[in-house]
């Protein structure tokens, strides 16, 4: 079959020139223009990277038009009613999915790395007791490289592998000891004979004077089962902002995890991973069902910064199959935990189905992504607000390693490094202060 090209003819320059189409198992073609600089000394100008592939991956395909999400070919609604979530960040790691002695060495593994160095956990005595944990997760995470740094060879597979394990083991306790630090409780070490989700939720409400987990106090099965969901469909998501900054950060070389922390950051914000935090906050603002109409006409009005939190998607433009997985789960765990008639979830699914039959809505393609249900669930298993990115922070961390050990055995990868427009002053000569 003949290669479509695509043919680009600068008359005011006299300059053309033919670019080749790069096509993926599935999904959109992209036009090759590495060398569109060399042959035509120009640029293309994407902010935002709408219409932009920045590398190939193999690790996750989503299909936004047809709300598709496969992580390495598995359907996620397969692996959310199926799988757990170690085995999904073995096989967003290795490619494939674990066999059973494969996932118990691999849980083993976990469980060795679970600990924190002594000395970190004098890290958190820096902070404030009011520091938000997502800052505390950037500082901790960022200095385990300083733990990790000189008998690291990054060129070594099985050196990265480590690293990689490393993170997806002490995310969670680094997560926890967050919260008891800014509660004032003392740190809960992990323990080998919970399961990952039991863990955390061990590590984050077990006192010293009570067990969370023994003979009176276990964790119920919804609330693992919803955790374990949560994370499934949180664990990757191929190019996002976070997985971007990863990508870009570790592109020269850094430490990873120093570009992991680099991912934490850019996931804190409320237009990606914070958006989870920012639901419950607009609900509460919202209040009462009789204050929709007024709050979507904020959302509306294009002189009010204001939007409607849990909506939209850079990719996802008819619906979010995790968001359709996630609704299930809010019901299910709602039900376990409060009053059929808590207020708030009723709030979201009447402020949900007031914004579908919006017009605006409607015709922007806005529809409820995961991070509109997922706050609620993380408030009825009582995991505190500021610490739902951080929930976010444990299951991404997942795609995070994935995708930077998929770079780094890469023997082409090179620096990202982004061209602009320049949009500044033209040479000007200096003045000295007393002449300005
Ligand atoms: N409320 C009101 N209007 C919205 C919303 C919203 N939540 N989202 C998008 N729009 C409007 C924009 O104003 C824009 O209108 P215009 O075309 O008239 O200018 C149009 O829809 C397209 O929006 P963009 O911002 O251009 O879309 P983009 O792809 O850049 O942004 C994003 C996607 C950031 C998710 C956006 O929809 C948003 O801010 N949503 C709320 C925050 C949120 O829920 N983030 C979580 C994302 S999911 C995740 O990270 C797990």
């Amino acid at each position: 079959m003949p290669q479509d090209k695509v043919a680009i003819n600068l008359e005011s320059l006299g300059r053309a020139a033919e670019f080749s189409l790069l096509d993926g198992s599935q999904g959109v073609p992209a036009i090759d223009i590495g060398s569109l600089y060399k042959q035509l000394g120009v640029f293309t100008y994407d902010p935002g990277f709408m219409s932009t592939a920045s590398c190939k991956s193999a690790i996750t395909y989503i299909d936004g038009e047809n709300g598709i999400l496969l992580y390495r070919g598995y359907p996620i609604e397969q692996l959310a009613k199926q799988s757990s979530f170690l085995e999904v960040a073995y096989l967003l790691m290795n490619g494939e999915l674990p066999g059973d002695d494969e996932l118990l060495a691999f849980t083993d593994e976990i469980n060795h790395h679970a600990m924190l160095h002594e000395a970190l956990r004098s890290f958190f005595d820096g902070f404030h007791y009011d520091a938000h944990p997502m800052a505390m997760m950037v500082g901790v995470m960022g200095s385990l490289s300083a733990f990790y740094h000189s008998e690291l060879n990054m060129e070594d597979p099985e050196h990265r592998r480590i690293s990689a394990m490393r993170m997806l083991a002490k995310v969670p306790t680094i997560a926890a000891a967050c919260y008891r630090h800014s509660v004032g409780w003392p740190f809960v070490y992990p323990r080998v004979d919970l399961g990952y989700c039991e863990n955390f939720m061990n590590m984050m409400f077990s006192l010293p004077s009570q067990k969370f987990i023994g003979k009176d106090h276990y964790i119920d099965p919804v609330a693992v089962k919803a955790l374990n969901i949560l994370f499934i469909l949180h664990a990757d998501h191929e190019q996002n902002a976070s997985t971007s900054t990863v990508r870009l950060a570790s592109s020269t070389g850094a430490n990873p995890y120093a570009c992991v922390a680099a991912g934490i950051s850019a996931l804190w914000g409320p237009a990606h991973g914070g958006a989870n935090e920012a639901v419950l906050s607009m609900l509460s603002e919202i209040g009462s069902v009789d204050r929709i109409p007024e709050f979507i006409a904020k959302a509306k009005d294009k002189n009010d910064p204001f939007r409607l939190m849990g909506f939209g998607h850079r990719v996802y433009k008819n619906f979010d199959p995790r968001a359709t997985l996630i609704r299930e789960t809010c019901h299910e765990v709602l039900e376990k935990y409060s009053d059929n008639d808590e207020p708030l979830f009723e709030l979201a699914l009447a402020l949900e189905q007031y914004a579908l039959k919006d017009e605006y809505f409607i015709e922007k393609k806005l529809y409820p992504n995961v991070d509109f249900y997922s706050g609620i669930i993380y408030k009825a298993l009582k995991i505190p607000e500021e610490m739902f990115t951080v929930m976010f922070v444990i299951a991404r961390t997942a795609g995070w390693v994935s995708h930077w050990l998929e770079m780094m055995a890469e023997p082409s990868h090179r620096i990202g490094r982004p061209r602009q427009i320049y949009t500044g002053y033209e040479k000007r000569d200096y003045i000295p202060t007393e002449e300005r």
